[in-house]
């Protein structure tokens, strides 16, 4: 990389090892020992690791998502549907485009809007529990997928059945983001993309003849006053749906495991403490773990030179355990001062749905323990096979 400093740390660690996936905890304590940024070579990348310069490179304005002109390589014909829709995505794009999609995304998730969904999160968390299976049973199947999705799902205002399939084709899609991504994964991924657009599509134009209440009447609504072109309106759609369920499901499986046998548990999921047990869960075992930042100018942070075109890594999960922000940043405490974790990101591009997968969390959570007090994880969860999303993808559980 153009940008390696000689003083920057070399470390090796291959990100697709079983052992690292399952707890990247301790290699992460090793990074920040070695200091503020170190070279990952198995990513040749340099990697921001310590809480201060994380929220600094996300919120620095000569970084960006964007990949830099110079840098696009052209995109074949078998990933055409995948980069139409990342094209027009809010989350690839930068100012002044990104300002005008962000601001219109925002409207959909201020707080009024938000508050009413939570009834129906509630309901559809009871429904869930009413639906779990006798004997032993897999947590993130029956409960925190199906919450995720059909809350994200009912926000857009798309089918329950629907939104179940939806969810399968993003899957498919966000395998692109994992570190072995490879021909097979980039194929079927491009067929996924294909239809996803097809569905959102149809959604979109039954809206056209009848508009109703929810979002994607609302996002279609900005499209024909000009506020959006109809690739951004597609893309926003089809980002709201991936982006709403995928982190959230893992977030709710990751916060459930943390409190399953803990001591503390009754008390931290009141009504008084639940807020900061979702943001310590969030902190600890965070759904995301990695995001990166190209360099638009050169520029400094603490100390360590960038060269425009470069890229750096934030490790989300390694800020959040910073020892000079949380002392013992490797115990899960809900009860400890909150200080503002990096989960949902900082900066420009931080998660638009934050304030949505919050409520879901401080909903399902407390449901689950007051309908299934004696609910145990009957084996070690299963970590799901990727890096960047950190969660199980099975917690095996009875709940008598
Ligand atoms: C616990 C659950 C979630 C976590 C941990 C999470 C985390 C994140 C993070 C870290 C980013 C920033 C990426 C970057 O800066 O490069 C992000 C962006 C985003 N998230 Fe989330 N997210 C969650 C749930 C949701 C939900 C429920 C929605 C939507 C309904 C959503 C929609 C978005 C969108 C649209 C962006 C792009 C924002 C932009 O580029 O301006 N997320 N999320």
């Amino acid at each position: 990389m153009s940008q390696l400093a000689s003083y920057i740390p070399t470390i090796q660690q291959d990100p697709s090892a079983p052992e690292f996936v399952a707890n990247p905890y301790p290699f992460y304590a090793k990074l920040r020992s070695l200091g503020n940024f170190v070279f990952w070579k198995d990513y040749n990348m340099i990697m921001a690791t310590t809480h201060s310069v994380v929220d600094q490179v996300m919120k620095h304005r000569s970084l960006g998502r964007a990949v830099p002109d110079v840098l696009q390589t052209p995109v074949g014909a078998h990933l055409d549907a995948f980069a139409e829709i990342e094209a027009h995505s809010l989350l690839e794009l930068e100012p002044p485009t990104h300002s005008r999609l962000r601001r219109e995304t925002l409207k959909g998730f201020e707080g009024t809007r938000i508050a009413m969904i939570a009834p129906t999160v509630s309901q559809l968390a009871d429904r869930l529990i009413d639906d779990f299976p006798e004997g032993e049973f897999d947590l993130i199947e029956a409960y925190a997928k199906p919450l995720a999705v059909l809350t994200i799902g009912e926000f857009l205002g798309i089918a329950p059945e629907d939104a179940m399939q939806v969810q399968t084709l993003s899957g498919r899609i966000v395998a692109m983001y994992q570190a072995r991504r490879d021909a097979e994964i980039e194929a079927d991924a491009n067929d996924a993309a294909k239809e996803i657009m097809h569905f959102m599509r149809r959604e979109l134009d039954k809206r056209r003849t009848r508009k109703t209440d929810d979002f994607l009447s609302q996002l279609l609504e900005l499209h024909e006053s000009g506020g959006l072109s109809e690739p951004e309106l597609l893309s926003l759609a089809i980002l709201l749906i991936n982006a709403g369920h995928e982190a959230t499901a893992h977030a709710l499986g990751n916060a459930i495991s943390l409190l399953a046998d803990h001591p503390g548990r009754i008390e931290a999921i009141a009504p008084e403490f639940i807020a900061g047990t979702v943001e310590e869960s969030l902190r600890y075992r965070p759904p995301l773990h990695m995001f990166t930042r190209y360099v638009y100018e050169n520029c400094e942070i603490e100390g360590t030179a960038f060269k425009k075109n470069g890229q750096i890594g934030c490790l989300l999960a390694s800020a959040n355990r910073d020892d000079a922000v949380w002392p013992d940043g490797e115990i899960f405490d809900p009860f400890r001062p909150r200080r503002r974790h990096v989960s949902f990101g900082a900066g420009i591009h931080s998660c638009a749905g934050a304030a949505l997968a919050r409520l879901e969390l401080q909903i399902a959570i407390p449901v689950l323990f007051a309908r299934c007090p004696d609910l145990t994880i009957t084996e070690p969860p299963n970590v799901a096979d990727l890096y960047h999303f950190h969660g199980f993808d099975r917690i095996n559980v009875a709940v008598k």
